[in-house]
C-alpha cells in the first residue's frame, strides 16, 4: 500500500514520541513529526509503558491511587526493596514509603517527569497538599494471626520467596501459589501456606499452634 498521501502523525507528548518512533521503526514508511519540545528522552520509554501498565484495568490487582510501578522501580532503577519498606527487617510489618521518600528522588527529577499523570499526581494531590498516600493494601493475615516480617528476614527468606517475582510487576497482585498441593492456585494467604513451609525439612520453623495464633 502506498503512503504517499498519508496524513503525518504528530506526537504530542514525549511518551507518545517514544511510540511514535518504535513504529516508525516497525514500518519505516509511516510518517511521523516529533515537534521539538517534546524530542527529549524523559521520561523514558520505560517509565511511560509502566505507569501505563501499572493503571491497566484489565490486568489483576487493584488500580492503585497512583500507577507506581515495582518493574521500573525496582526492576529498572534496581531500588532496594528496603528502601522504601524499611520495617521489613526490624519490625513486624513491612511498612509503606511516605511521600517524603518518594519525592526524595521526584523533587530531584526535571519538571519534564509530570508529563506522566501518576508524577502529577504525587506532587499535586499529595506533596502540595500534605496528605498521605492511601495504598490499597493487597497482603492482610486476619488480626488472629501472628506474622512478623523481622523472624522471616532473620531466617534469610527472600520478599520474593513470599511475594513473587516483584521487580518484574508492573501492577501488584495476590500472586497465585502455584506449589500447593494439586497445583490450584490460590489467591490468599492461607494456613496451609503458612503451615506448608514451616514444615518443608530445610525450615527449622514452629507448626505449634500457639506460635501463630495467641
Ligand atoms: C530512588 C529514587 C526514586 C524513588 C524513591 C521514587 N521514584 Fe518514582 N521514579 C524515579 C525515576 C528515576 C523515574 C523515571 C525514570 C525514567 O524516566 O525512566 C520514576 C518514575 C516514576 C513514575 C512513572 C513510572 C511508573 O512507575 O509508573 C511514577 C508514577 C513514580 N515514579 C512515582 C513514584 C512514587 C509514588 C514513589 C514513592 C512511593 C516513587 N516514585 C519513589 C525515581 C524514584
Ligand atoms: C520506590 C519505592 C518502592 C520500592 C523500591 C519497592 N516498593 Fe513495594 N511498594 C511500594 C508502593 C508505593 C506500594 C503500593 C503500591 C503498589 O501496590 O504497587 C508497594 C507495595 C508492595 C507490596 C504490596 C503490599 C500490600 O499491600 O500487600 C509488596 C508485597 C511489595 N511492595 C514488595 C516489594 C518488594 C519485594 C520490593 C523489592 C523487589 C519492593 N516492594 C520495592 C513502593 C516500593
Ligand atoms: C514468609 C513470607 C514473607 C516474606 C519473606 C516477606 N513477606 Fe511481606 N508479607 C507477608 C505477609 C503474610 C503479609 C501480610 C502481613 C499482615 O497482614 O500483617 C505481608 C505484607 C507485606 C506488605 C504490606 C504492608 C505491611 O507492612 O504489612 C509489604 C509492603 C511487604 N509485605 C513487603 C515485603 C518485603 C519488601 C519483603 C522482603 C524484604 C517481604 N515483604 C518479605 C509475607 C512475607
Ligand atoms: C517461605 C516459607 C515461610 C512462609 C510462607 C511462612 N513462614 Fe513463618 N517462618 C519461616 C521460617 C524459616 C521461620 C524461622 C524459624 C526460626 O527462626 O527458627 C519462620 C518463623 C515464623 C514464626 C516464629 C516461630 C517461632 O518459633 O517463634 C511465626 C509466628 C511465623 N513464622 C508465622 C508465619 C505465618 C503466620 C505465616 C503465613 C501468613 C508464615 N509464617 C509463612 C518460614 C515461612
Ligand atoms: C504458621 C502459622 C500457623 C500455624 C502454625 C497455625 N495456623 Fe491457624 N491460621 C494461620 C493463618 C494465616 C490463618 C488465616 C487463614 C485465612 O485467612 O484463610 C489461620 C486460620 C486458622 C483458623 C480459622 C480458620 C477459618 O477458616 O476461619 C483456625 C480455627 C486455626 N487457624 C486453627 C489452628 C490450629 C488448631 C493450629 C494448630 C494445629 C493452627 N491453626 C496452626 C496460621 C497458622
Amino acid at each position: 500500500m502506498p503512503l504517499a498521501n498519508a496524513e503525518v502523525l504528530v506526537a504530542g507528548s514525549v511518551c507518545e514520541a517514544h511510540e511514535l518512533r518504535f513504529e516508525q521503526e516497525q514500518d519505516p514508511r509511516l510518517q511521523i513529526e516529533i515537534p521539538p519540545e517534546f524530542a527529549g528522552k524523559w521520561p523514558s520509554r520505560a517509565a511511560c509503558l509502566s505507569a501505563k501498565a501499572a493503571w491497566d484495568l484489565e490486568a489483576p490487582g487493584p488500580n492503585q491511587p497512583i500507577p507506581f510501578s515495582h518493574k521500573h522501580h525496582s526492576g529498572a532503577f534496581a531500588i532496594d526493596c528496603q528502601y522504601c519498606h524499611s520495617g521489613t527487617s526490624v519490625s513486624a510489618a513491612a511498612g509503606m514509603p511516605s511521600v517524603e521518600v518518594c519525592m526524595g528522588c521526584h523533587s530531584q527529577l526535571p519538571k519534564e517527569y509530570d508529563e506522566i499523570e501518576g508524577i502529577r499526581i504525587l506532587k499535586q494531590d499529595y506533596w502540595e497538599q500534605k496528605r498521605p498516600i492511601e495504598w490499597e493494601q493487597l497482603h492482610r493475615v486476619p488480626e488472629y494471626v501472628q506474622f512478623r516480617h523481622n523472624r522471616h528476614a532473620a531466617a534469610g527468606l527472600l520478599c520474593q520467596d513470599c511475594h513473587g517475582p516483584v521487580e518484574t510487576m508492573d501492577k501488584l497482585y495476590l500472586v497465585p501459589q502455584t506449589n500447593w498441593a494439586y497445583g490450584v492456585p490460590y489467591q490468599k494467604l492461607e494456613m496451609g501456606w503458612c503451615v506448608n513451609c514451616h514444615k518443608a525439612n530445610s525450615n527449622q520453623a514452629s507448626i505449634d499452634c500457639l506460635k501463630c495464633h495467641y
